[in-house]
């Protein structure tokens, strides 16, 4: 292997110890810890392992986290209601609501009803509208997360080709967006690029977040590129795979993220930077 490793659970601990430096500024100021609403419905078993981690996460880092734990029936009447009530609590600078919801809830209602300013994970119309616009307020998690990765190893991002596998609006649409604000010469490629192959092997940044194990090979990479793999793919053996063949692609890539410990922790710790954000700034 030749690409060095981008680090990701090591930088996440960083983030998350700097998040919790300016949690303990805001106590000694005299200040309220800054408080999380995490709102589960149903018993998915990935999500409820992701709440989990996002719970622990804040209050290692002293971040209040209020859990949510709604039952798989409940109503989208019910859901909205909760939302009214956490935007109205002034303890609550974060509201998450985990994501999918059950198949009879209505995601996107719950999300725009969700108060900009307590939208931490940047999912909201305005949120999307300002990175849009080249005036980030609460960014989505794991594309800033990414940013932050990027920033981590010194990338010359004016105009370099930055190539998105994937147009999901979590990821692939807020990380080209991002990526623009840069400086780079941002590519999506999604489900009806012809040649993907091609765009893969001009990419200086290649970012995949697709969900489909190995989908990148290893010879399409550009020699001396940045790849950094967003899949984490549970394969029948239990064991975590990317979107990226790693091996292969390691032996061309200057840097590449591994999977696990690369962006998945970034995801997490971005969220509690939000939070603080959210406290700091935005409810003053
Ligand atoms: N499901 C998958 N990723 C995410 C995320 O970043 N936030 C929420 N709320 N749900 C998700």
């Amino acid at each position: 292997m030749s690409a060095q490793l981008i680090n990701g659970k090591e930088i996440a601990a960083q983030v998350r110890q700097q998040v919790a430096t300016g949690v303990q500024s805001r106590l000694a100021q005299g200040l309220r810890a800054p408080g999380l609403a995490v709102v589960l419905v149903g018993n998915d078993p990935a999500s409820k392992v992701y709440v989990g981690n996002k719970r622990k996460a804040c209050e290692e880092a002293g971040i209040v986290s209020l859990s949510y734990d709604l039952p798989e029936d409940t109503s989208q009447q019910a859901l909205e209601a909760l939302i009214d009530e956490l935007n109205d609590n002034p303890t609550v600078d974060g509201i998450l609501v985990q994501l999918p919801l059950p198949a009879h809830l209505d995601a996107d209602p719950i999300l725009v009803k969700i108060r900009p300013d307590k939208d931490v994970d940047g999912f909201h119309p305005y949120n999307i509208g300002r990175l849009m616009q080249r005036k980030p307020a609460l960014r989505p998690c794991t594309p800033a997360g990414i940013i932050t990765l990027l920033d981590s190893i010194g990338t010359p991002y004016k105009g370099q080709h930055a190539v998105i596998v994937g147009a999901s609006n979590i990821v692939g649409r807020p990380m080209s967006m991002e990526l623009l604000l840069k400086g780079a010469t941002t590519t999506v490629c999604h489900r009806f690029t012809r040649d993907l192959p091609r765009f893969v092997s001009e990419a200086d940044i290649l970012v995949a977040a697709v969900g489909k194990p190995g989908l990148i090979r290893g010879e399409w990479v550009k020699p001396g590129a940045t790849v950094i793999d967003v899949g984490i793919n549970r394969m029948p053996d239990g064991t975590l795979k990317g979107d990226v063949e790693f091996e292969t692609a390691a032996k061309r890539a200057a840097f590449i993220t591994p999977v696990p410990g690369g962006v998945g922790p970034m995801t997490i710790a971005t969220l509690l930077q939000n939070t603080l954000y959210a406290a700091d700034v935005l409810h003053v």
